[in-house]
């Protein structure tokens, strides 16, 4: 996504030109949703900064596919795991692959995600439930599959959430909840996990461009939904509310994932790190 006019900022960077490139040599990362979007460019930045990796989602295809190019982009090893993070048997195979293969999971990216714009009046039980089982459940599936394995690595969580449910977001009282939920176990996972060397944290991104979260946002709210969608309500042009002047790159997410695997986040934990632009500081004048 272009810079507004009035940009006057830093654009987005790669994270090898900040961190250390040998920071993560050694750690193995255990990604959900990793195969496309902001989870897979967060692998990225992990191996490229000397990580193996394991990617998780649904579609084997896709997922073949982002680890070779991620082994090719990076020169670390990266394996694909087909798994529905709704189905705690999947998780736990490809868990079992991780651990046959590297030996140990060191991070954890907990960000498959599932989204589409409908008010609550045409929310149906089964829609509403299916976001909470994919974001919220398949949280607790992931945490619950991993934890013996982060534990003994002295390892790191981060749960990709969003800012939506600060306010009341029109179209997105599925979402909302779902990621409510996720703040909430983040914040307990830390708090237990704590004195078992195991840290928690959440990213809660605003308007990133070249996402499939905003293309199909975008795509509905052009399409006009059956579920009749106002796009007065709900615009997914947030450009020109964003104080920095741009729209967030997936870049801007994976470098804050690279500070918060590292040491030098040692002491952070239970927090939310909310990268959006200063988004959700705009106010306009009563
Ligand atoms: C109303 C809808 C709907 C829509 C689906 N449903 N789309 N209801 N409006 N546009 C309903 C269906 O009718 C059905 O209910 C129920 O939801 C389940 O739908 P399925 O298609 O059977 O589910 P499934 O195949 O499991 O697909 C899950 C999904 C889908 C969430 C619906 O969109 C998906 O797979 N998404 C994954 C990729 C994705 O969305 N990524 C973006 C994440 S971005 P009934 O009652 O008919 O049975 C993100 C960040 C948000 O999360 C931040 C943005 C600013």
């Amino acid at each position: 996504m272009s810079p507004t006019s009035n940009f006057r900022g830093t654009p987005a960077v790669d994270s090898t030109t900040v961190f250390q490139p040998n920071l993560f040599v050694g750690k193995v990362l255990f990604c959900t949703g990793g195969g496309s979007g902001i989870c897979r460019t967060m692998t990225e930045a992990i191996m490229k900064h000397g990580a193996d990796a394991v990617i998780v989602g649904r579609n084997a295809e896709r997922l073949a596919t982002a680890s070779e190019e991620l082994e090719k982009l990076t020169g670390r090893r990266c394996i694909p795991a087909p798994a529905d993070v709704r189905k705690p048997a999947q998780l736990k195979e490809a868990v079992e692959k991780t651990i046959a293969t590297f030996g140990r999971i060191d991070f954890v990216i907990c960000g498959a995600a599932g989204n589409f714009l409908a008010p609550i009046s045409g929310l149906s039980e089964n829609a509403f439930r299916t976001v909470i089982e994919i974001d919220t459940l398949g949280t607790y599936n992931t945490v619950k599959a991993t934890l013996s394995h982060v534990r003994s690595a002295h390892g790191s969580y981060i749960h990709v959430s969003a800012t939506l449910h600060y306010r009341g977001t029109p179209y997105q009282a599925h979402v909302s909840a779902a990621k409510a939920a996720v703040d909430a176990l983040s914040q307990v996972i830390a708090v237990e996990e704590g004195p078992h060397g195991v840290r928690s944290n959440v990213i809660a991104p605003g308007p990133i461009g070249g996402t499939e979260g905003m293309e199909r946002l975008s795509a509905q709210l052009k399409a006009g939904s059956s579920a009749s969608v106002d796009s007065t309500s709900w615009s997914a042009d947030h450009s020109s509310g964003i104080p920095v002047a741009r729209w967030g790159d997936k870049r801007d997410i994976a470098n804050a994932a690279v500070f918060l695997f590292s040491p030098a986040a040692s002491f952070v934990s239970g927090a939310v790190l909310v990268i959006d632009g200063a988004s959700e500081h705009v106010r306009s004048p009563q």
